[in-house]
């Protein structure tokens, strides 16, 4: 079946179940009725209507992004294959929303070793993100790669962020040094087009540079150039994560809520979160989806987390994301998720069809109790291990729910990312908050600033130096 044909489209849509939330399958006490949604249509309903009302405008550019950026694209693609032809390591410099998106999907859609293979299999260039400012770190990536097969990415929408630009700054003096005039072919930008230091810096060094979009913010920014030069550069088909993100963005405009997969899953966290329970766990059953998780949970945290309401009112709102990975941490957290506190909804990723099988081998036949697994695949056990969490939480009447994936490939990627994305928006119109800012993160970064004696914090550093000092007494 060809790719681009609508039925095999629809053949890759993703499936929401939310049976497992419903008081039908966990007891009213904690589940939810049909009455108690149809009590909130009109909510549900206004989210639609504001996120239909919004999108394209404002902080809401990122909605568009699946339809808007052909000629990007092109040159992406182009740029993609001449790194591609030159470079062996690709390293993206950024952090929060410039570096989680790229890791995320990096992990999905890239074989699970891609560093580690020879470069034949590879057949493309290693990708490392550098998300932190870990001394150590910075060092152990520089003892591994070959200056001359890499190209780095600085990728900053404030072209301000302390840790990306000093990682820049110590990257291009090692590139000057090495290379003089020609440090310039070993760095792209990824910034804001008329903001920030980064461009300023970029236009002086004469930076193949790529824009981001006013309209969209960091943790939205995984479809724009921050998340699709790298994607294209290890060899993703970054056309069909845009197509992915679009097919979803269909569905997401269904106005029967309850078959619109981000209107209703909002809507049970927003419900989820009015009964006290401020913690969503994401649990993907696949070790390909393990970093969409750490995506999602920048993305909620960051989104829903608000002291203030739209009017200014103090709400204190959001719900703690938390990300596990299925099987690994039903060893771990599922004694807690099972036996805990009601204070969760638990969102389980499945995979229909992985893109490998493996059979469990034969070799016990006189031990019964080991020889039940032989003849079975891997396939079959990881996701009879998930039916049997989902069926181990509705037993425990804890709200959960499924998110099946047909595959894991750029289409039903594409659709993954821009549902949570329509979601956390569709969860903010609910909250009455605004989603699309962060100025908690903001307060640790201007922080940062006044410690390291920047010009314009002066006042910050004198109130942070007025601070109540601390006591011997506290510390032992
Ligand atoms: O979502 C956000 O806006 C933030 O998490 C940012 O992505 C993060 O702080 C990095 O910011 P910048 O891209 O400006 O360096």
């Amino acid at each position: 079946m060809a790719k681009k044909n609508s039925q095999w489209q629809k053949s890759m849509q993703i499936k929401l179940d939310y049976n497992n939330v419903m008081a039908e399958y966990i007891g009213a006490e904690q589940g939810f009725s049909a009455e108690e949604f149809s009590a909130n249509k009109k909510l549900a309903l206004s989210a639609l209507k504001y996120v239909k009302e919004n999108r394209g405008t404002g902080m809401m550019g990122w909605t568009e992004l699946p339809y808007n950026q052909k000629e990007i694209v092109a040159d992406i693609i182009t740029t993609a294959k001449d790194i591609k032809k030159k470079c062996d390591n690709f390293v993206v410099l950024g952090i929060g929303g410039s570096a989680l998106g790229p890791i995320a999907v990096f992990q999905a859609l890239c074989h699970l070793r891609h560093n580690e293979l020879p470069k034949s299999k590879r057949k493309a260039p290693k990708l490392y993100v550098e998300d932190n400012v870990d001394p150590e770190r910075m060092n152990a990536l520089l003892d591994v790669l070959d200056l001359d097969k890499t190209i780095f990415n600085v990728v900053t929408k404030s072209g301000a962020t302390s840790e990306t630009m000093a990682q820049y700054l110590i990257i291009m003096d090692i590139l000057k040094k090495r290379f003089g005039d020609k440090a310039k072919d070993h760095m792209i930008a990824t910034t804001s087009e008329n903001k920030g230091n980064l461009i300023k810096i970029a236009k002086e060094e004469g930076l193949k540079t790529f824009y981001i979009p006013d309209g969209v913010g960091g943790r939205f920014s995984e479809l724009c150039p921050v998340g699709l030069l790298p994607a294209a550069v290890v060899g993703i088909d970054i056309k069909e994560l845009l197509l992915g993100a679009a097919y979803m963005d269909k569905l997401c405009k269904n106005k029967d809520y309850t078959k619109n997969p981000a209107l209703i899953s909002a809507l049970i966290e927003y419900l989820a979160m009015n009964k006290g329970k401020n913690i969503s766990v994401m649990m993907p059953y696949a070790d390909s989806l393990k970093y969409i998780a750490d995506w999602y949970c920048q993305l909620w945290g960051e989104s829903l987390g608000k002291a203030v309401d739209n009017e200014g009112n103090e709400v204190f709102v959001g719900q703690t994301p938390v990300k596990a990975l299925g099987v690994t941490d039903q060893h771990s957290q599922v004694q807690l998720y099972r036996e805990g506190p009601f204070d969760k909804v638990i969102t389980l990723i499945g995979v229909e069809n992985y893109r490998s099988s493996v059979e469990i081998s034969q070799g016990c036949a006189n031990i019964p109790d080991v020889n039940f697994l032989c003849g079975h695949t891997m396939n079959e056990l990881i996701q009879a291990e998930m039916k049997a969490t989902e069926y181990a939480l509705t037993t425990a009447k804890r709200l959960n729910y499924t998110i099946t994936l047909p595959e894991v490939n750029a289409f039903t990627i594409g659709q993954l990312l821009y549902m949570f994305e329509m979601e956390t928006a569709f969860a903010g119109a609910m909250l009455n908050i605004n989603t699309f800012n962060q100025p908690g993160v903001e307060g640790g970064k201007n922080a940062t600033y006044a410690l390291f004696g920047r010009k314009g914090y002066e006042a910050t550093k004198k109130e942070m130096d007025e601070a109540p000092a601390k006591k011997s007494d506290y510390v032992c």
